[in-house]
């Protein structure tokens, strides 16, 4: 059995599929581990380190993938990438197919099984293998630090002899995985920290983080979260009285991280360009979601726009900022997901294709797209 691992080539991707540590796993299990050359100089892995954990270093990604049973990715490759691998090759990593059918499409053509791991179940035995809630965590912990140092001024109160500096005010909006973990870090740096979401759940996890929940309370909120956890689209009247709500709150902050998602959609419109034009000079808007159409009016995707007095961030792939973190707990989604799929006694590729977690991944399979969600 053999996993390839090639180098990112998407501009900017610092992470990479594996780590020392998991190809020690791989090879327990009986894989060998083919890793194109450089492919972790960017998490801070070297080619020895990966050697030393009984890897092989190959030159290119043709030769990393070359035979290869499995091939482990961040982004989604492209159709001439994935047609690198043997037919019948599993291909697993963040292949975003919402929105990207052409892409997928052109995988399916090489007739290897994709897998999409951002489709992973929401479920307790899986809960190992969620990529979306290891990268968004890094991700909102990254936006408090990225805001911190756009931000020319401190963020806790200080109290010195030369005089006091006052907390800095921050507001997050969505307070799912990343929302979450960006109030921990902000309230771990000081600031006075207020936090709002749709499901009527993240009311008390706010709450728990010693954060102040700030939101539109009606029977509509009451009902805004789906089976599956996440958060429905608002109506037209919703938005408008969280609009409001929202703006009155929002020119009194001095830093705002929004996260706000809804799975296949865009993201929704949260903040205007009028309550930008509200706030004060100096305060910073992190626009998490601006990858899916963004929160806030005015952010622009890979930049940081300044727009009067205030700045709106919208780095791209924001877990990719935190890359040697992000690498260590990505490889570890990666590997519990292809421990399922091995017979270990055998050492052998066992994959069960009616196992749910495979039936909620595969994206692409004997030249076909075959997932529910990407047929029309
Ligand atoms: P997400 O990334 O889809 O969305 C981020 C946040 O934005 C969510 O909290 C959502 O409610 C909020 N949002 C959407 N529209 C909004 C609006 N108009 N205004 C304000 N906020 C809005 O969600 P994420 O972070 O993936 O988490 C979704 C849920 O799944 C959470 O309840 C989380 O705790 C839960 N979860 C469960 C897991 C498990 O059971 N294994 C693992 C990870 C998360």
């Amino acid at each position: 059995m053999k996993i390839a691992v090639p180098l990112e080539r998407e501009p900017g991707e610092g992470r990479v599929a594996a780590t020392p540590d998991t190809v020690k796993k791989f090879k327990a299990l009986g894989f060998d581990v083919a890793v194109e050359a450089g492919a972790g100089l960017k998490s801070r892995i070297t080619d020895a380190d990966y050697e030393a954990a009984g890897a092989t270093i190959v030159a290119d990604a043709a030769a990393a993938s070359a035979g290869a049973d499995i091939v482990l990715t961040v982004r989604r490759p492209t159709g001439e990438q994935a047609g690198l691998a043997p037919a019948g090759a599993l291909v697993i990593g963040m292949l975003d197919p919402h929105g990207h059918k052409d892409a997928i499409q052109a995988i399916a053509e090489k007739n290897v099984s994709a897998f999409a791991m951002e489709f992973m179940p929401r479920i307790t035995r899986a809960q190992v293998m969620d990529v979306l809630s290891s990268q968004a965590n890094l991700a909102g912990y990254q936006a408090v630090i990225d805001a911190a140092s756009e931000y020319d001024r401190a963020f806790p109160m200080m109290m010195t002899a030369a005089g006091t500096v006052s907390a800095a005010k921050v507001f997050i909006m969505g307070a799912g995985v990343a929302g979450l973990q960006a109030i921990a870090t902000a309230r771990r740096l000081g600031a006075i920290v207020t936090a709002t979401d749709v499901r009527p759940a993240a009311k008390e996890q706010v709450a728990s983080l010693g954060a102040k929940f700030v939101a539109v309370e009606d029977e509509e909120f009451k009902q805004a979260e789906t089976a599956a956890g996440y958060a429905k689209p608002m109506s037209a009247e919703y938005q408008a009285k969280q609009a409001a709500l929202v703006a009155e709150h929002i020119k009194k902050q001095d830093i705002v991280v929004t996260t706000a998602l809804i799975p296949g959609r865009p993201a929704p419109k949260l903040v205007s360009a009028e309550m930008v034009a509200s706030m004060k000079p100096g305060s910073v808007l992190i626009d998490l979601a601006v990858e899916r159409g963004g929160n806030v009016e005015g952010a622009v995707a890979g930049e940081v726009a300044q727009v009067g007095g205030v700045k709106i961030v919208g780095h791209l792939n924001v877990a990719g900022r935190i890359a040697a973190s992000a690498s260590l707990l990505y490889a570890k989604n990666l590997y519990a997901f292809v421990e399922t799929l091995v017979d270990k006694k055998e050492k052998q590729l066992a994959v069960n294709w009616d196992d749910e977690l495979v039936k909620a991944t595969l994206v692409t399979k004997d030249g076909a797209i075959v997932h529910p969600a990407l047929q029309n």
